[in-house]
């Protein structure tokens, strides 16, 4: 294991098919007013909405809603959440959605009591909140899987007005201090959204691994992660009702970005760097953003971190090394992967997203670079890494 890490996360999960019957306990511990945060309206549609509503009101508080949370939530929307927050003196924030409505609750807790330039502190100066900054608690009811923002303190932000899309992660402080994770509420998610999930739980353990040259245990968990979520999706492609394979995928999601992988890991995060500029261009859901790019990225990244591709291809894809050299066993398993994407019918290329060759001087002006996993990239290589993913 490499360095010195502690290791804390404080969200409490509840997990299955009655797993809502929680929530009514969980809101006892805090104040009267409950701020209740979602999306476009899909939890109206699906009936979500109506039992998390009449269960706040039988723990007899008052519900202050704030509605409309975009996929990829905007600074502007963000500042209408503080806004209401102040103005209703919320005692606790409740995201009812998937990513984008838990990372904006979370971006609202930590900005309600902050007098400055939050999106200055926060998210470009990356500062955490002041010791003694009051932090508003944070609960989440999850319908889609995918982001781990249910049991993280990561919050994506975009710029909408300069196509900037970038992320802060919390100290602990912000995690969620609950989460409900009842895999029935994915069953509605759009096919697409599910694809694009089940791409960022992947990528996220891939970030993850794709990086250093110890024998980590953190490594044999996350094959293990990749294995399963490879596994449940070939299942929950075929038939997305399968509620093993999708309860599967939520429960992969949760533990492929919830700070236990990246124990004693220095890890990479550059596709996710460069996806969110593709998604701050494209407008693309985030999981189709990655793929995009990942091929073009991992041929890179397997010349500097061959003897891990190797792993991958044996461990992950169960590739025999029969009368094989190390390069092309770790091609074997980039060949696998990209199998796998077509198969489950991801995107390879960012032109399916809508991308144009006239963007890519833009996509790779707003991607910030730095030294991760086995590489060190220029903005020239960002934009060969684009070039190829047209
Ligand atoms: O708008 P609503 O009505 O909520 O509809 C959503 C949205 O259109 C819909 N949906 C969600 N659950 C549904 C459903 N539709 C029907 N039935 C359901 N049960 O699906 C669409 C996508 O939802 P969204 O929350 O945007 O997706 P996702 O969970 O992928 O979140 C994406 C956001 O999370 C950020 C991304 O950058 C992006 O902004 N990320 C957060 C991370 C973190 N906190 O650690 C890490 C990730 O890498 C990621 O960057
Ligand atoms: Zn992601």
């Amino acid at each position: 294991m490499l360095g010195n890490f502690s290791y804390y996360n404080p969200t409490k999960l509840y997990f299955g098919d009655e797993s809502l019957k929680f929530l009514k306990e969980e809101l006892r511990n805090y104040g009267p007013v409950v701020m209740l945060i979602y999306g476009s309206g899909s939890v109206k549609r699906n009936g979500i909405y109506g039992q998390v509503v009449d269960i706040i009101k039988e723990a007899g508080k008052t519900i202050v809603e704030d509605a409309g949370v975009m996929t990829n939530p905007t600074l502007e929307k963000l500042n209408e959440g503080v806004k209401i927050a102040r103005e209703n003196k919320v005692d606790l924030i409740l995201a009812l959605g998937g990513g984008s409505v838990c990372d904006y609750a979370k971006a609202v807790a930590a900005s309600v009591y902050y007098d400055g330039n939050y999106w200055e502190k926060f998210w470009l100066r990356q500062d955490q909140p002041d010791a003694d900054q009051k932090l508003l608690p944070v609960g989440c009811v999850l319908t889609m899987a995918g982001t781990g923002s249910e049991m993280n303190a990561g919050t994506v932000i975009t710029d909408a007005e300069h196509n900037f899309k970038v992320g802060h992660v919390f100290d602990s402080r912000l995690m969620p201090k609950f989460s409900i994770l009842n895999p029935m509420f994915t069953m509605t998610v759009p096919d697409n959204q599910m694809k694009a999930g089940i791409y960022d739980i992947m990528n996220h353990i891939m970030e993850q691994y794709f990086s250093d040259f110890d024998d980590n245990t953190s490594d044999y968990l996350a094959e293990g992660l990749m294995r399963s979520v490879i596994h449940s999706s070939r299942v929950a492609v075929k038939n997305p009702k399968d509620y093993e394979a999708r309860s599967n995928i939520m429960w992969a999601a949760t533990w492929a970005l919830n700070t236990l992988l990246k124990c004693g890991k220095s890890q990479d995060w550059m596709v996710h760097i460069i996806g969110h500029s593709v998604g701050a261009w494209t407008h693309a859901p985030h999981g189709y953003a990655l793929a995009s790019v990942s091929i073009a990225y991992y041929r890179r990244a397997m010349e500097k971190g061959l003897h891990k591709f190797v792993r991958f291809a044996k461990n992950v894809w169960d590739i025999s090394s029969d009368d094989l050299t190390d390069v092309q066993l770790a091609q074997k398993g980039l060949q696998a992967l990209k199998d796998w994407m077509l198969e489950i019918g991801l995107p390879l290329t960012i032109s399916e997203l809508g991308a144009t060759a006239d963007m890519i001087p833009g996509i790779t002006e707003t991607t910030v670079v730095y030294p991760s996993g086995y590489l060190n990239l220029t903005k020239e290589d960002i934009a060969s890494i684009l070039k190829e993913s047209l």
